[in-house]
């Protein structure tokens, strides 16, 4: 009898090691998937064994996670709601995957997580499950064991003689990745409240905007179809340069995001997001599309985006509908190779130029010079039949009027 249990190190899903146990008189073999949430992972495995687990994988996805997720959804220029960048929502399908790997190798009889019932990450993790073992029997500790809040927990964990790396009370839900770090619960959950930027141990990847220095930082970004591939001109591999950009971002108080959002199991709630590079990474995109794509292109491409970033909130990564958009999203990106130039200052980034190969900007025909392709006199049979039905309505509108 072996579970496999989607281990974090936190109090929730080490309570979930002798609970499993004492319900299932199962073994319980851990995976965490390290997906760039560095400490978090020190002294794991320790915990784990001691915690009463039979083993633990720690299994590094960081380039996979990078390039198979995070950068798909950076060309499709996916924003959740107009603000959260997915940090947490294209970690799950990763890491599930590869528990379900493992679960197969162990031969383990079901999969365990800690998600709560009221969240989307139970989702996004079943659902992946549901990809690679459609008849793997899943176990949810949270929508059935009597443990109703962390109080309850706490006395769990005593009672079981669990070491609780003791959390402090006041610690907000935290999820980090490479990516991102998001915030939820305490004070965030009344919207009124203005969240405490500045209160110490609240941010962790960078400052707030105030706290930044007041000289600017200017940063050059180069693409190739639409994957960021080296900064300041030095070729670097993706997760280096999400850590890099994390660095400089986070020093210059950027990519700070605070909303109501919609969850997927109906309710709204409210999250704090820091995500320095990633914010960088998408503005310097969008600059770059700006210059690459055509007109029609690029506006189709926006209503994608939109349902792009449901798929990916709502767990639906290994569907049809994702892998066809972004068949759609890669033939788009062919174009979309260039240079970024970004001045970065106190939670703002500014553009500072641009330019591609591929350009179809034209100076020539923009100019307010004078210019040899554009006959402007052409502007007006265009103007006549492109304001033609504005014209017929006018028109009858005007015979109404005199009736
Ligand atoms: N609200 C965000 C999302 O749904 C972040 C969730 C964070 N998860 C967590 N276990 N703390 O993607
Ligand atoms: C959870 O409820 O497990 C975390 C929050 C979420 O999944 O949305």
């Amino acid at each position: 009898n072996k579970v496999v249990l989607a281990y974090s190190g936190g109090l929730d899903t080490s309570i979930i090691i002798p609970w499993l146990k004492e319900n299932y008189g199962c073994e319980v073999i851990c995976v965490a998937g390290n997906v760039g949430q560095d400490a978090e992972l020190t002294g794991l495995e320790e915990r784990a064994l001691k915690t009463g687990a039979s083993k633990l994988y720690i299994e590094d996805i960081q380039e996979e996670f990078v390039y198979d997720y995070v950068f798909p959804t950076i060309k499709a220029g996916a924003v959740y709601e107009n603000k959260y960048l997915l940090g947490t929502s294209f970690a799950r399908p990763p890491i599930a995957k590869r528990i379900v790997e493992i679960a197969k190798k162990e031969g383990a009889d079901a999969i365990c997580h800690g998600c709560t019932g009221k969240g989307n990450d139970q989702v996004r993790f079943e659902l992946a499950i549901k990809a690679f073992a459609p008849n793997m029997p899943i176990i949810a500790p949270w929508r059935i064991w009597d443990i109703k809040s962390r109080d309850e927990e706490i006395e769990y964990a005593e009672a079981h003689n669990i070491p609780i790396k003791l959390t402090r009370e006041t610690n907000y839900s935290k999820d980090m990745n490479l990516w991102h770090l998001s915030h939820e619960g305490l004070d965030l959950e009344d919207p009124m409240n203005e969240p405490l930027y500045n209160k110490e141990g609240f941010l962790e990847m960078g400052v707030s905007p105030e706290m930044a220095p007041d000289k600017p930082t200017y940063i050059t970004l180069s693409f190739e179809q639409g994957i960021p591939v080296a900064l300041d001109g030095k070729k670097m591999d993706g997760v280096t340069l999400i850590k890099t950009l994390n660095k400089i971002g986070g020093e210059n108080g950027i990519g700070l995001a605070d909303l109501v959002e919609n969850r997927l199991v109906g309710m709204k709630s409210r999250g704090v997001y820091e995500t320095p590079g990633g914010t960088i990474l998408y503005h310097a995109h969008d600059v770059l599309e700006t210059i690459c794509l055509d007109k029609a292109t690029q506006h189709y491409k926006q209503q994608i985006a939109l349902k792009f970033a449901d798929i990916v909130y709502d767990g639906q990564w290994y569907t049809p509908l994702r892998e066809a958009l972004s068949a759609f999203v890669d033939k788009t990106q062919e174009t979309v190779t260039g240079d970024v130039k970004l001045k970065l200052y106190k939670g703002n980034i500014i553009n500072a130029g641009v330019c591609s190969p591929y350009s179809l900007y034209s100076e020539e025909i923009a100019t307010f010079g004078e210019d040899e392709v554009y006959n402007q006199y052409d502007a007006q049979g265009f103007i006549n039949l492109f304001g033609l039905p504005i014209k017929v309505k006018a028109m009858l509108d005007e015979k109404r009027n005199e009736n």
